[in-house]
């Protein structure tokens, strides 16, 4: 190959990786999600959802709207990962997008299985989709700012290695920290009855503004071009597992609500 050939591929290869972004909270964050709502299930929502999944955990199925975001058929799904609106306004006060966005993802989940007339297969779909889109209204990044992508247009080093705000919390801390789902979940902070119904209260609407709030502080939190490193997970890492706990706390009310 000649030279010039060489410089040109890897240029492009380059870019190829500067430019994917990621975009979901990793397997790993989603699945320990699914684990503690698993936990947390009543025996009545538990045996509804075994029949819908046939046995399958809500950690195996947590990761499956990002699945399918391969498949153009479910190009109209994409715009339910997230939400974007200005950090100085209320999720209620805004304009909805046309596109829809994880709020009303989830309320359009839990409303097709509520729904007696719904097919069976709607209900697994949807049932896949809801345990997916309360994990990722707990990534603070996916209640961000219109104007940068929720941070992914934040460029920002991930041990020299060129990366966005949102990676970083989408990925880069869970992965760097190399542990299991399940050695997450288990090693997540012991709460009381009291402390878990604490976080349980509310509806989807206040944990919208939860992480929105989280999100104003996470873009303070870097300096643009900044080359995050160990420092940088010290000071959040407490503050990534409340958010996959909380998740899936509040997954399982809303699991048990529906499966009531
Ligand atoms: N694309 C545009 N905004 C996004 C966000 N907040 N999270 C994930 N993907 C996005
Ligand atoms: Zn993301
Ligand atoms: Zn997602």
């Amino acid at each position: 190959m000649k030279m010039k050939t060489i410089t040109i591929l890897a240029i492009f290869f380059m870019l190829q990786c500067s430019f994917a972004n990621d975009m979901f909270w990793s397997k790993t964050g989603h699945r320990t999600t699914g684990e503690v709502a698993q936990q947390h299930l009543t025996r009545k929502a538990k045996r509804g959802i075994d029949k819908l999944l046939n046995g399958q955990s809500l950690a195996l199925v947590s990761t499956f709207g990002d699945d399918i975001k391969a498949d153009a058929a479910y190009k109209k799904f994409s715009a339910w990962h997230y939400v974007n609106f200005p950090l100085d306004k209320k999720y209620t006060d805004v304009e909805p997008s046309e596109y829809g966005d994880v709020v009303m993802g989830i309320q359009h989940c839990v409303a097709i299985l509520k729904d007696e007339k719904s097919s069976r297969a709607d209900k697994v779909f949807y049932l896949k989709f809801l345990v997916h889109l309360v994990g990722d209204l707990h990534q603070p990044m996916h209640v961000g700012r219109k104007e940068d992508k929720g941070g992914n247009d934040i460029q920002v080093q991930w041990f020299g290695k060129g990366s966005n705000l949102h990676r970083v919390w989408d990925s880069h801390m869970i992965d760097a920290y190399n542990m299991s789902y399940t050695e997450l979940a288990a090693n997540l902070p012991r709460l009381s009855k009291k402390q878990k119904k604490a976080i349980q209260q509310g509806t989807v609407y206040d944990w919208v503004e939860e992480s929105q709030d989280l999100a104003a502080k996470l873009y303070t939190s870097v300096e643009v071009g900044e080359n995050l490193r160990y420092r940088y997970s010290y000071v959040w890492w407490s503050t990534v597992e409340k958010q996959l706990q909380k998740g899936g706390l509040r997954l399982a009310k809303v699991l048990n609500e529906v499966f009531k």
